[in-house]
């Protein structure tokens, strides 16, 4: 049977997508580059912890499908893309992945068909960058078929808010291109929410993650100068979070991670350059946040000197927790990466455990998961705090704690050997 939803890139974005759509009857198809992650999804496998294997194994049994041939384009009557939208080495925007697949769509591009991007992306992307590769067929946008951009929202690891219940804004280059988009999300998705543009929707998405990143970074300069006035930043914030209206909490840590936030408001420097315009916000709030790392290991530093008399250099480091938030594995721009390189090129031997991540590699150190001896280590650094480690047993059993993230609460305040952030 012919897909109805073409989904290219079996990502965290594209999966999840694609589970949503197979849940409320549809047909879809998953278009991806790479043969394992298609052959994984074919048997039911998944890769991405949001989609547990049982639900995608009964959805495939159900018709949904993967493939690399991008020829089942012709049959899909939607296109949604849903690839990286990364930057350049020097951080700048790299469409080059979005743009070649849509240089793929083309010559499959047929009457009827609705095309959306999900990429997180510049104001201006859809309607200056894709349009225009996609109108070079003769065929004609809103009259044709139907070009919209709608962001995905998804934060992995996340149950309360899901790709189904988040509200999906989508704005098309027509009104009929918005409508025809919100037809077909909303026949999956509980709410739309519909903006005149596709720049709208595609400066939505940056807002919502400059503000992540502009309010972190508030909070993580304010860390920093609570260690030198010696005031508790978690208490503070704790604190001010009673605030029923007008504030919202935000906690400070060893920098920021993932595929969203330390990336895309970058998306929106590089385009305002281009109006003569510097977004100062996103650039402080860029440099404050890079910094975090270095402090981190200075507070390492700090806490072996203070407590054992020691260097970082020869002292032994487990890293708890690497990946980039809690209770997943994925250690994409993940803070630990910066965080361990920094201790390493100091000359204290890095171990590191994290339950969610088995092994990695990054700036020249290949490291495996060593099982949780915190007695063994000069020093434990919580950098990522996971719900499954017994933190209240960490601080009786390890020496010497530095704790990023708060995880070892009430107890690791009243210990003389738990270092905070
Ligand atoms: N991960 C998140 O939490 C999240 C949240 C909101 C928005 N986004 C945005 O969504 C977009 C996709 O992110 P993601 O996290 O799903 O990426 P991802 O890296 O998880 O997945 C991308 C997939 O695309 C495939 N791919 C690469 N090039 C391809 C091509 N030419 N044709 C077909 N497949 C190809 C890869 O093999 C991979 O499976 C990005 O713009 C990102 O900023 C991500």
């Amino acid at each position: 049977m012919k897909p109805e939803i073409a989904i290219i890139g079996a990502g965290y974005v594209g999966i999840p997508l694609a589970t949503v759509f197979a849940e409320a009857g549809k047909r879809v198809v998953l278009v991806d580059v790479t043969r394992e992650r298609v052959d994984m999804i074919n048997r039911g496998e998944s890769y991405i912890e949001d989609v547990p294997s049982e639900v995608l194994a009964r959805l495939v049994a159900d018709g949904l499908s993967a493939t690399t041939d991008y020829d089942v384009l012709r049959d899909a009557d939607t296109i949604l893309i849903a690839l990286p939208t990364p930057l350049s080495r020097q951080r700048e925007p790299d469409l080059s992945i979005v743009l070649g697949a849509v240089r793929q769509i083309a010559p499959r591009l047929r009457k009827g068909h609705l095309v959306v991007l999900e990429s997180t992306t510049y104001p201006g992307t859809t309607r200056d960058e894709v349009l225009p590769i996609l109108e070079e067929t003769g065929l004609k946008v809103g009259v044709d078929f139907h070009l919209a951009f709608s962001p995905e929202r998804v934060d992995p690891g996340r149950t309360d808010w899901t790709t189904k219940n988040v509200p999906k804004v989508v704005g098309g280059i027509t009104p009929a291109c918005t409508e025809r988009a919100a037809e077909v999300y909303g026949a999956a998705i509980d709410t739309m929410h519909r903006v005149s543009t596709p720049e709208a929707a595609e400066l939505t998405k940056l807002l919502e993650n400059i503000f992540r990143s502009v309010n972190i970074a508030l909070v993580n300069e304010l860390a920093m100068l609570c260690d030198r006035m010696n005031i508790d930043i978690w208490e503070v914030v704790g604190a001010a979070g009673t605030k029923p209206f007008g504030f919202m909490a935000f906690n400070p840590g060893p920098g920021l991670g993932g595929h969203c936030i330390p990336i895309d408001p970058f998306y929106l420097t590089w385009k305002a350059r281009e109006f003569g315009f510097y977004t100062e916000f996103i650039e402080l709030a860029g440099k404050v946040n890079e910094e975090m790392p270095y402090f981190c290991r200075s507070l390492v530093s700090q806490a072996l000197n203070h407590s054992k008399e020691m260097s970082l250099k020869g002292s032994k480091v487990l890293v708890l927790g690497v990946a980039y938030k809690p209770d997943i594995g994925d250690m994409r721009e993940s803070p630990a990466l910066k965080l361990i390189s920094l201790l390493d090129n100091a000359g204290a031997n890095v171990s590191y455990h994290d339950p969610h991540v088995p092994k990695f590699a990054d700036h020249g150190l290949e490291l495996e998961s060593v099982p949780l001896d915190p007695a063994a280590y000069d020093v434990v650094v919580i950098v990522t705090d996971h719900h499954s480690i017994d933190y209240e047993k960490l601080v009786d059993d390890a020496s010497l704690i530095v704790d990023l993230r708060n995880a070892t609460g009430a107890k690791g305040t009243a210990s003389e050997k738990v270092f905070k952030l």
